[in-house]
């Protein structure tokens, strides 16, 4: 399938590129990086990624330059809430007082399609800022919600990921459906968008204190219905939340086995947060293929807790890990942000991750968390032309202290401790320039 109809585009720059988990193997031999690289791109894919002097340039190509940049598969971000894009930065609660005092009265507003459509650009356009290239979102109750967010993912061409929320109880009235409702609803949608250009449908339950056994019990039948769909929630991001999931499904062995019961631990099962998880639970997602989403910037604002990346990622059983900036709880688009924060949360652990570690966990780690590794976050040839260039002198602390790095580490080192969206240079989907930082004209 061609992605595309853009003309044939040269990128002359510095790659970058993981073939392999760092955490797993010798972190040089997973590292693709071209001091003088080049990639070529026809009908949205990468046709050749490798050294400038080894390429021919077919006549008639479009040739973009960033000879001081550094260019990579774009970000991945694996589990946000672009509803609540007008919320973030809201003060001083933890998560399930947030949800009530914030959440839940933004999330109503979305009964409106216009006021959709309207989040949903402005959503976009800070995620293509912060060199984001590939998200998988929550919606609302609402099925507009859902229209709208897919609609402007096709109107950018993005790869994209999203699902209508199901809510059956302890939530506001106006933002609950049933567990029939709900499943219809889905059902609608799925057929509506999954599959369609670069989309797909991720069945949504928020988490098991909002929905019934029944309608959890009809998410599972959702799940199980259609090739290739996910399902997307959330699992022990706080303690008081899994108390309160403890009173709720008293016969359950652990907060993962409601959602089992149900049938929706399995490859393609994302599970945001993910971070007071017994041993066994851990070694139940790894057993299942099912991955967790870390999500630093909404755990450090919340203070939910600190996540175990060594359990996640170092164990006997590892488990697939994506990045997620988790808007509106999490306070930043940028995944240099997310990860500047993820080191933070290692380090309080008495951890350290790495910053090859912390750049494959954003682009191929992600990738291999969504099964979608065959197609993006890698530059290769077949896989999808998504990049990002990142701009290495964006601020004067990060110019100036760049000049005293003398490894290709240290300077990623420097990027993810200094960096944010100021470093996003340009973004491409598809092949396609959507985002330049130096000429707003050419904006999506
Ligand atoms: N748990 C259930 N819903 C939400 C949400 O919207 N945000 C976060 N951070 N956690 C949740
Ligand atoms: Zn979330």
């Amino acid at each position: 399938m061609a992605l595309s109809r853009s003309a044939q585009v040269a990128i002359r720059a510095p790659l970058l590129s993981y073939n392999c988990n760092p955490l797993d193997a010798d972190p040089t031999g997973c590292v693709h990086h071209e001091t003088d690289g080049l990639v070529l791109v026809a009908d949205g894919r990468i046709t050749y990624a490798g050294p400038f002097a080894s390429s021919r340039i077919p006549a008639g190509t479009n040739l973009h330059e960033y000879r001081d940049a550094l260019l990579m598969p774009g970000f991945i971000d694996a589990h946000v809430h672009y509803v609540q894009t007008p919320v973030i930065g809201s003060s001083g609660k933890d998560l399930l007082e947030w949800l009530q005092t914030y959440v839940f009265p933004i999330e109503q507003r979305y009964a409106d399609l216009d006021f959709s459509r309207q989040v949903a650009r402005l959503f976009f356009a800070q995620e293509l800022a912060a060199g984001v290239t590939t998200t998988l979102s929550y919606c609302t109750v609402h099925p507009g919600s859902v229209d709208a967010y897919f609609e402007e993912a096709a109107r950018i061409g993005l790869r994209a990921g999203a699902g209508k929320v199901l809510m059956d109880r302890n939530a506001p009235a106006m933002l609950c459906d049933t567990a029939q409702r709900g499943y219809d609803e889905s059902k609608q949608l799925i057929s509506r968008w999954h599959g369609r250009d670069r989309l797909f449908y991720a069945v949504s339950p928020r988490f098991a204190p909002t929905s019934t056994p029944a309608q959890l019990e009809a998410a599972g039948a959702l799940f199980a219905e259609t090739d290739g769909i996910y399902m997307q929630t959330h699992l022990s991001e706080s303690l008081a939340e899994a108390d309160w999931v403890r009173e709720l499904f008293p016969d359950s062995a652990d907060y993962l086995d409601v959602y089992d019961r149900a049938g929706l631990v399995s490859s393609r099962c994302l599970f945001g947060h993910a971070i007071h998880l017994s041993l066994r639970e851990w070694t139940r997602l790894s057993e299942a293929g099912a991955a967790v989403v870390h999500c630093p910037t909404s755990n450090l604002f919340l203070g939910s807790g600190l996540f175990d990346m060594r359990s996640a990622l170092v164990a006997a059983n590892p488990v697939r890990t994506a990045l997620g900036s988790d808007i509106g709880a999490g306070t930043s688009f940028s995944p240099l942000v997310t990860l500047n924060e993820a080191y933070k949360v290692a380090a309080l652990r008495g951890e350290t991750l790495s910053a090859h570690s912390a750049f494959y966990l954003a682009t191929l780690g992600s990738a291999r968390a969504l099964y979608m590794d065959d197609r993006i976050g890698r530059l290769m040839p077949g896989h999808e032309a998504d990049f990002v260039v990142l701009d290495l002198s964006a601020s004067l602390s990060l110019r100036e202290r760049l000049r005293f790095a003398d490894s290709l580490e240290e300077v990623l080192f420097i990027l993810m401790a200094l960096g944010d969206d100021r470093c996003i240079r340009a973004t491409y989907v598809a092949g396609r320039r959507v985002h330049d930082r130096d000429n707003a004209s050419i904006l999506i």
